[in-house]
């Protein structure tokens, strides 16, 4: 047994292939950027997600995580997880869902937690630049 007794194998496998690594551009009106902080460790995730305009799905999704393979693994099931789906579907994404399926720990439980918290910042950037400006041209009008 070569595995650390602690970590199911999709945290190894997730750690030593992650999926998705990288990044877009974050001023494509596009592209939502969650980039989230833990604060108990310092650690720092970074997760995009690029969006349908017309059908609010997502069709990419990348990230960039400085942190611990659990936060790495994470970040990286988060971005899998996400792709096809829309956005009101995916800022129901439990941490605790992600910690089951790689089996974490739960001295790893906040790591998870970075994940749901990027995927939910991601989606408020995305929202951010697409407020409906109808309100202000009903005045001017
Ligand atoms: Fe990749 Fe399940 S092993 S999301
Ligand atoms: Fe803090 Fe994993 S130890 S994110």
């Amino acid at each position: 047994q070569v595995l650390p007794r602690f970590y199911h194998e999709n945290v190894i496998d997730h750690y030593n292939n992650p999926r998705n690594v990288g990044a877009f551009d974050k001023k494509d009106s596009n592209v939502g950027t969650g980039l989230v902080g833990a604060p108990a460790c310092g650690d720092v995730m970074k997760l995009q997600i690029k969006v349908d305009e017309v059908t609010g799905e997502i069709t990419d999704a990348c990230f960039k995580t400085f942190g611990c393979g659990s936060a790495i693994a994470s970040s990286s099931v988060a971005t899998e997880w996400v792709k096809g789906k829309k956005m009101e579907e995916i800022v129901t994404i439990k941490n605790t869902e992600i910690a089951k399926h790689l089996s974490l720990p739960p001295v790893k439980l906040h790591c998870s937690m970075l994940a749901e918290d990027a995927i939910k910042a991601a989606v408020k950037d995305y929202q951010s630049k697409h407020v409906n400006p109808s309100a202000s041209s009903d005045a001017a009008s």
